[in-house]
């Protein structure tokens, strides 16, 4: 990324379309865009881009109209000139089959978007769970100066008394209407308040979880990852954003490199902050733009240095306007400096050394704490190995019962949604609570890796009052979930992977302790099996042509990061 720092501002004369005349090029551009109002000494300046990702079918990207206007301002006060322009949109609830399948789709519009359009610098304004990621990978690989501006994380609520919000109480609640205990009209009503605000999730689910993330990448303004996305702090975050964007248009602020400090701080705080597993296949897909890989083995040695110190949900108690009142991220670094790169340089030209040196501790709530009193001791995520997961699963063990921890269960296997959903509640299903639920087929080729891990506990052990069970799964989980869940078990069982080879009332052993999963089974049944093929049977997401063609060609495993491959860049 070194050619990043030797790039003068181009403006409006960069990237012009090939007629094979160079200066009719960007006469014709220059007369198109006068159409809009823009004279001959707007046009003269260094150009900021910015990427409006907002969409009546994305609540959480709500705000984005307020933050183009501040971020507009900045750069305007700074000299140069914003345009904005589109990229497509990706909500959770709206983008089916999942929101997953369709990142990297956006991470390629992202990147030929800034790579086609003529902008010295370009802020990505979004927020929804897959967005910053995909932005992250697309705008790397476009290889011009960028800046990240989260859209803030929504406002929390209350209902019959008890604080709610978006969404690890959608899924308390909703298990608690399965188990009898809420009513049908009670279940209606809890859905009126969960979501109060535009904004993204307001636990430390994946989007937060990620927003922090790359502002311990120094990719963001201070605050961003935290302000709420209805507050006075969020636009002026933005226009500060817009501000150092056409800093970097301009060369007064060079684009950082971006490499290994980055990484380390995105897993110690993701670490630090008990944040979501998807973060882990997200990371994994941005290093591969840059050709690098995650260590497992790193991972593991970081996590066991570092303490969980944020209760927020899911694990906790507060909601993300409190994480910000309490200082945002830069107070996570504050509290564990030791742990964290301090001395690269930003997308500010600030470090975040500077950053800590400006900041004191001015409130005493609990919802991030010292590194005397943690919320878990260290080891908030765990990256698992064993003979049925040789290229790796993760678990939350922040958001998993502490007494499952260590495990041994009979399997109760699902062949896919369709199955689980046929099956689980049927009060003639052979499962006891110390069973292990496995459902397979759910990766990344099989089902385009859907955040379908949560199994909900089967009605019948959920009357009974069994709330928590191990769940283990090729798919992914909400960050806003929790439970005792093994995840991104790969290779993926539609793939071949070892988890194919499960059959029901096979014994299977968790072990946090020594990071493993395996199935009790010998060597010579598992090649039994093998040769059985039992993994043709599973579903596969069909895909003969357009883009669900090129996913099923080209998707990788969890541990790459479900990237494609042609996206990826050659290890370094
Ligand atoms: Fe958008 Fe949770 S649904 S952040």
């Amino acid at each position: 990324m070194d050619n990043w720092k030797k790039k003068q501002a181009q403006g409006l004369s960069s990237g012009t379309v090939n007629y094979g005349d160079k200066e009719f090029a960007l006469f014709l551009r220059r007369a198109f865009i006068k159409g809009a109002g823009l004279s001959d000494e707007d046009l003269s300046k260094p150009i900021v881009g910015i990427i409006d990702t907002s969409s009546d079918f994305n609540p959480c990207h709500g705000n984005v109209p307020q933050l183009i206007e501040a971020v507009k301002r900045g750069v305007m006060m700074q000299g140069a000139l914003p345009i904005v322009f589109p990229t497509i949109s990706l909500h959770e609830s709206f983008a089916a089959p999942t929101s997953l399948y369709l990142r990297n789709l956006m991470s390629m519009d992202t990147e030929e978007m800034i790579r086609a359009q003529p902008m010295d610098a370009v802020v990505v304004i979004g927020g929804c769970d897959k967005t910053i990621p995909a932005q992250v990978m697309g705008a790397l690989s476009a290889g011009k100066p960028f800046i990240v501006l989260p859209t803030g994380p929504m406002l929390s609520s209350r209902w019959h008394g008890e604080r709610v919000g978006a969404c690890t109480d959608c899924r308390r609640l909703w298990a608690d209407f399965r188990a009898g205990r809420l009513t049908q009209a009670q279940i209606d009503d809890a859905n009126n308040h969960l979501v109060p605000s535009v904004g993204t999730c307001s636990v430390m689910g994946t989007a937060s979880t990620m927003a922090c993330i790359v502002e311990a990448m120094g990719l963001t303004a201070p605050g961003a990852a935290s302000a709420p996305a209805v507050s006075a702090d969020r636009l002026r975050i933005a226009e500060r954003t817009g501000f150092a964007a056409a800093r970097l248009a301009k060369g007064e602020i060079a684009m950082p490199d971006f490499g290994k400090h980055q990484v380390h701080n995105a897993l110690a705080v993701l670490l630090a902050i008990g944040g979501s597993t998807n973060a882990l296949v997200h990371l994994a897909a941005i290093m591969g733009r840059v050709g690098m890989r995650l260590d497992s083995a790193g991972f593991n040695d970081l996590a066991n240095q570092t303490p969980v110190l944020v209760d927020l949900k899911p694990g906790g108690e507060g909601y993300m306007p409190d994480f910000h009142e309490a200082g945002g991220l830069v107070r996570v670094v504050f509290e564990l400096a030791d742990l964290f790169e301090l001395d690269f340089p930003t997308v500010f030209g600030d470090c975040l050394r500077d950053r800590l040196n400006k900041f004191s501790v001015t409130d005493s709530s609990s919802v991030i704490r010292g590194r005397s009193n943690p919320i878990y001791p260290h080891g908030g995520l765990r990256w698992l190995a064993g003979n049925l997961a040789p290229h790796g699963a993760v678990i939350k063990s922040v958001a998993a019962s502490e007494k499952l921890l260590e495990h041994t269960g009979r399997a109760v296997v699902f062949d896919g949604l369709e199955d689980m959903a046929h099956r689980l509640d049927d009060p003639g299903l052979d499962v006891k609570a110390d069973d292990v639920l496995v459902l397979r087929g759910i990766g990344p080729k099989g089902a385009g890796m859907p955040e379908a891990g949560l199994i909900p506990i089967p009605k019948k052990l959920a009357v009974e009052g069994v709330r928590d069970m191990v769940r283990i799964s090729d798919g992914r989980m909400s960050g806003t979930a929790f439970g005792t869940i093994v995840l991104h078990i790969s290779p993926e069982a539609a793939s071949g992977g070892p988890l194919s080879l499960v059959r029901n009332g096979d014994r299977i052993r968790l072990s946090v302790k020594e990071s493993t999963l395996s199935l009790l089974v010998d060597d010579a049944t598992l090649e039994k099996r093998k040769a059985d093929g039992v993994h043709r049977l599973l579903p596969v997401l069909a895909g003969d042509r357009g883009y669900a063609r090129l996913h099923s060609q080209e998707v990788l495993q969890a541990e790459d990061g479900c990237d494609f491959k042609f996206l990826r860049k050659s290890p370094r």
